[in-house]
C-alpha cells in the first residue's frame, strides 16, 4: 500500500519533528547535506537582484545559502509546517518567511524568476498541483531547482537500515523516519521526475548527481 501523505498528518509530523530535523539531517549525511544543497544550489547560477521562492522550505538550509551565493537576492521561504518555519527565522533572522502550502502559492503569475524545492515534492500528496504551481509563480524561462534522493542504489539502500536504528537509538519517533524510508522508495527517480516535470510545462536544462546518485538535484525552465 502506498504511503499515505495527507497533508494534515504530514504537517502536524513536520510540527513534531522540526526539534530535531537537523540533527538527523547532520547525522544521516556525515554532515555533508549542507554542502551538497549548496553544491546544487550554485548550478542554478542565481543573478542578483531576481526574486526566489524557496517552497518547503523546512529550516530554511536553502535560504541560507541562496542569501550567501546571491546576497542581493530577494528569498522568500515558504512551508506548510509552523514549528520548520519558526526555525528557519531563528536561523536567517534576516529571511522572509511564511506558512502555506504548497499547492496554493498565495502569489500571483511570474512572479518569480527561480523556484527551489529541496526534500519536499516527495512528501506532497498532490504533487502535480504543486508543479502546476510552482510553474505558475515562475516567469516564462525561470528556473526550478528540485534536489531529493535520486537512483535506488546500495548507498540508498544503506539509509534503510542506518536511519531506524539512528532514531531507535536517539529514542525519536520511528513512525516519521519510516515514513521518509516508504516515501523515499516510492518516489520516481531522477529520470521519471524529469518526464513528470516536462508533462507541467518545464523543459529539463540540466540534472546534477551527487555520491553516485544518491542524491539528484534536476534543473527544469519554465517554457
Ligand atoms: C523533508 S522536509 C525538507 C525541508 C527543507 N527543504 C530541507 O531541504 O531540509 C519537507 C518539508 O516540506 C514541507 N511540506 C510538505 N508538504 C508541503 C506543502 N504541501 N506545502 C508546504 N510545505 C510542505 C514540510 O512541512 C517539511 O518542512
Amino acid at each position: 500500500m502506498s504511503e499515505d501523505k495527507n497533508p494534515q498528518k504530514v504537517q502536524s509530523m513536520f510540527d513534531d519533528v522540526s526539534s530535531y530535523y537537523d540533527f538527523v539531517n547532520n547525522f544521516i549525511s556525515f554532515g555533508m547535506h549542507y554542502f551538497l544543497r549548496y553544491l546544487a544550489i550554485r548550478e542554478l547560477k542565481i543573478e542578483a537582484r531576481s526574486n526566489v521562492l524557496d517552497t518547503c522550505c523546512g529550516t530554511g538550509d536553502f535560504v541560507k545559502i541562496i542569501k550567501r551565493l546571491s546576497p542581493k537576492t530577494k528569498v522568500i521561504g515558504l512551508d506548510f509546517s509552523p514549528n520548520m518555519v519558526k526555525l528557519a527565522k531563528q536561523k536567517n533572522p534576516k529571511g522572509t518567511f511564511i506558512v502555506g502550502d504548497c499547492t496554493n502559492l498565495p502569489f500571483g503569475e511570474g512572479e518569480f524568476d527561480y523556484v527551489t524545492n529541496g526534500f519536499g515534492l516527495r512528501n506532497i500528496e498532490n504533487g502535480s498541483k504543486a508543479l502546476d504551481e510552482i510553474n505558475r509563480v515562475l516567469k516564462k524561462g525561470g528556473k526550478f531547482l528540485h534536489m531529493d534522493f535520486g537512483y535506488h542504489n546500495i548507498f540508498w539502500s544503506i539509509l534503510d537500515w542506518v536511519v531506524p536504528v539512528l532514531i531507535r537509538v536517539l529514542g525519536k519517533d520511528p513512525d516519521a523516519y519510516g515514513y521518509l524510508i516508504k516515501t523515499k522508495k516510492e518516489f520516481p527517480e531522477p529520470d521519471e521526475l524529469v518526464k513528470k516535470m516536462e508533462e507541467h510545462g518545464f523543459r529539463c536544462v540540466k540534472v546534477c548527481n551527487y555520491i553516485f546518485g544518491t542524491i539528484s538535484a534536476q534543473i527544469v525552465e519554465k517554457l
